[in-house]
């Protein structure tokens, strides 16, 4: 079995923000995530976002977001994205695996994280299943998934 990369998540601060924003999904993906720098605008708009950039060793490999959305009080993770060159290396794993940990030191009693993904994103759907989440329907026009925290 492929060992699993060693990423940490990090803030958005004024040493990382240039190459978070630098950050780009394939172009037929773009349709399945914001650009980062639409989700560090709803960020700032929503303070209850919690955006981290994914590095590992001195690259920056992605961005990941999530929240105590107001509407279900559930936490979500909100936005997944791992540059288009360092995709399939397992980062995208990885970083599931760190939000989940940092959402479960956060909000301990809070049971179910759900994600919502566009239908035609098999990739992002596949990863979600190996990482313990189900679907449970649609939420708009997204399959929405949960899983219970680790
Ligand atoms: C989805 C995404 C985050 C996956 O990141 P990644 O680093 O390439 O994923 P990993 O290498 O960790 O893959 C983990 C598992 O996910 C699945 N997977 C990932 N990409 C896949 C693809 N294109 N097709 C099929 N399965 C895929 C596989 O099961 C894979 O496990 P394996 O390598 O053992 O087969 C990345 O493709 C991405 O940024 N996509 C564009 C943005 C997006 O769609 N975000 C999700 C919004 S909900």
């Amino acid at each position: 079995m492929r060992r699993p990369p060693a990423i940490q998540l990090e803030a958005i601060s004024r040493d990382n923000l240039d190459d978070v924003l630098a950050l780009r999904t394939a172009r037929d993906q773009r349709r399945f995530v914001a650009d980062n720098a639409t989700s560090l605008a709803l960020a700032y708009a929503l303070p209850e976002c919690v955006p981290r950039a994914v590095r590992c060793g001195p690259a920056l490999v992605g961005f990941v977001m999530w929240a105590l959305d107001r509407d279900d009080s559930c936490p979500w993770i909100y936005r997944l994205m791992i540059d288009r060159r360092r995709q399939g290396r397992g980062y995208g794993r990885a970083a599931v695996l760190a939000a989940l940990a940092a959402i479960r030191a956060s909000w301990p009693t809070r049971g179910t994280v759900r994600i919502g993904v566009h239908p035609e994103n098999a990739g992002a759907i596949t990863l979600y299943r190996s990482t313990g989440f189900v679907e449970r329907g649609m939420i708009g026009r997204e399959i929405l998934m949960e899983r219970a925290l680790p």
